[in-house]
């Protein structure tokens, strides 16, 4: 049987989530330790593709061409827990072009694949801003201001987070549509939260660029009350961060969507296992633990 194979990993928004959506600039990095991989047989008698990863497979395969997705089995193994703000949906996309580019033979550059991505994130998600897919596509940290270059974000050594998942799924589709409506009913509060939060984004990028913990862990604590005026913080995300700043974390703040989902703790990167062995001991799960990748 022949397979081929794609791969691509999950991401952290260190800060400007939903506000990127609007303009904000945002900051995300790679979370290598959660990786998801497509593999693709092309055999008959396998299990045809569903649900979304059959509507991604439609998508490629009208641009690159290849069977019909009907036609091949699609195995999906994934560390990125779902629904959980770690961009498993851009992952998944990003891992599927590839692994359908290598049955086809072919070598997609970076802006095939941003633009494949981009289309099944617009079914997942209806109006995404890229970020997710960005980080996917390239596995590097970026800042990102929607309609812009992405421009790489330089993060010094020795910065460790730690991302506790809540174990309560959320839509991002629902997150962003809850997001837009809070905005409608009352527009010029929430230019003043974005303002802020571009602040922030700018704060967080210089703290990560040099290595600062403390100036990084401030900005993750300013971020979650701005995060949680637009309705994306839940009890149980306030529980996770307060955990994790009482188990010593430099700051702590939701990513992603939110409405559940995981939050990031920032601390110094050797303390990283401890935090996160601390946090598991008060029974939270714990998606990663340990350094950002050094170089941009
Ligand atoms: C989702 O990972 C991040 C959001 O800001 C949506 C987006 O940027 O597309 C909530």
């Amino acid at each position: 049987m022949i397979a081929a194979r794609g791969r691509a990993t999950g991401k952290v928004i260190v800060a400007g989530e939903h506000f990127v959506v609007y303009g904000a600039p945002a900051i995300a990095v790679p979370l290598p330790a959660a990786a998801l991989e497509v593999e693709i047989q092309m055999a008959a008698g396998g299990t045809a593709p569903q649900g979304h990863v059959a509507e991604c497979a439609r998508i490629v395969r009208e641009r690159w061409g290849g069977p019909e997705p009907a036609a091949v089995s699609i195995v999906v193994r994934s560390q990125i827990p779902v629904a959980a703000g770690l961009g498993s949906s851009a992952a998944l996309s990003v891992a599927l072009a590839r692994a359908w580019a290598e049955m086809l033979g072919r070598e997609p550059d970076e802006a095939e694949l941003r633009e494949v991505s981009l289309a099944c994130e617009r079914l997942a998600h209806g109006a995404p801003s890229g970020i997710d897919t960005e980080v996917a596509v390239t596995g590097r940290a970026v800042r990102f201001v929607r309609g812009e270059p992405p421009r790489p974000q330089v993060v010094g050594p020795g910065i460790g987070l730690v991302v506790i998942d809540t174990g309560t799924p959320a839509s991002t589709r629902t997150m962003v549509e809850a997001v837009a409506r809070r905005r409608g009913e009352d527009p010029a509060r929430f230019e003043r939260l974005l303002a802020e939060t571009s602040a922030l984004v700018a704060a967080a990028g210089d703290a990560l660029a040099a290595g600062d913990v403390a100036r990084l862990g401030a900005a993750l604590d300013a971020a979650q009350p701005l995060l949680a005026a637009v309705g994306v913080s839940t009890p149980g995300l306030e529980r996770a961060v307060a955990a994790a700043r009482a188990a010593g974390a430099a700051g702590a703040k939701l990513t992603g969507k939110g409405g559940g989902g995981t939050a990031i703790a920032a601390c110094r990167e050797p303390d990283a296992a401890t935090l996160a062995d601390r946090l598991r001991g008060e029974g939270w799960t714990v998606v990663a633990a340990g350094g950002i990748a050094p170089a941009a």
